[in-house]
């Protein structure tokens, strides 16, 4: 019963979501400023180049994309950036959240705590892609406690002010760079409780040849995890189908 009542307040959360990104996009001028910068491309800020981020920020920079990297150890951020031309940077995580108009983070979820310190005031009202999933072999309690609260929430607990939209969580990184080879064809399944974010984020996830599909509100990013019908390669139309089946 307690179930179907938080099931049915997210699906209303989703529903006040999604309505009101349709309205972003119809409302011309908003006073977004990203999106605007360099010739329409907004600058992207990255903590955390593995795998995820790295795979992903390139594949941005290839789309004619501004991106920082950034990590602990910068010769690794200097050496893709070097490798990617001139539209790719690296810098402290310090700086790729000062640079970028959106960032990312893509790293273990036991350095969360740790990056949303470090970062606190530069990442109040920013809009940050989080990728990041907590396993407890590699992550410790923190992602006990993650996984019984839920990422999405856990993350919003971790990185306060920011505006948080969890993406790229459950698909491989391996695949990552491969969308744009048939862009819309895979859809990338999303979750944010605020709706300019979801918009924002969603112009960078289509450009990267993913098909975002808003699954709810932040409560729904435990859906967003390796191990769960939303897992893998699907394509948006069966993303929408899965749906249903997380009640
Ligand atoms: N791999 C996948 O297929 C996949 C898919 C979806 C989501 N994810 C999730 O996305 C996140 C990143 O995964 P990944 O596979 O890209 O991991 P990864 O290859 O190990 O990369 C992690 C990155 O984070 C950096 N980092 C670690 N601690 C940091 C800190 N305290 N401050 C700043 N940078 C830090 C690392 O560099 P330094 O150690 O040099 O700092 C490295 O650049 C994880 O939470 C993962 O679960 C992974």
């Amino acid at each position: 019963m307690k179930m179907k009542t938080a099931n049915r307040q997210s699906r209303r959360r989703f529903l006040r979501v999604a309505c009101a990104a349709t309205t972003a996009l119809m409302l011309d001028g908003l006073p977004l400023t990203v999106g605007t910068a360099n010739a329409g491309k907004t600058k992207i800020g990255i903590v955390g180049s593995g795998r995820v981020g790295g795979g992903i920020g390139s594949v941005w920079v290839k789309a004619g994309y501004e991106v920082m990297f950034s990590s602990r150890h910068i010769e690794n951020d200097k050496a893709l950036a070097a490798r990617l031309g001139p539209n790719a940077h690296a810098g402290t995580p310090q700086e790729a959240a000062a640079f970028g108009e959106v960032l990312m983070i893509s790293v273990p979820y036991g350095a969360l705590p740790e990056v949303g310190e470090k970062l606190a005031t530069l990442i109040n009202g920013k809009i940050v892609i989080d990728t990041c999933n907590p396993f407890v072999w590699r992550d410790g309690d923190i992602a006990s406690w993650a996984r019984e609260k839920g990422a999405g929430l856990a993350s919003a607990e971790l990185l306060p002010g920011a505006r948080i939209v969890r993406a790229f969580n459950a698909i491989g990184a391996a695949r990552m760079a491969a969308a744009h080879q048939d862009p819309g064809r895979i859809g990338m399944p999303i979750a944010s409780n605020d709706a300019q974010a979801v918009e924002v984020a969603s112009r960078l996830i289509r450009d990267i040849g993913y098909e975002p599909v808003l699954v709810g509100g932040l409560v729904m990013g435990k859906y967003l995890m390796p191990g769960t019908p939303l897992a893998g390669e699907h394509t948006p139309e069966e993303i929408r189908k899965i749906l249903p089946r997380l009640d």
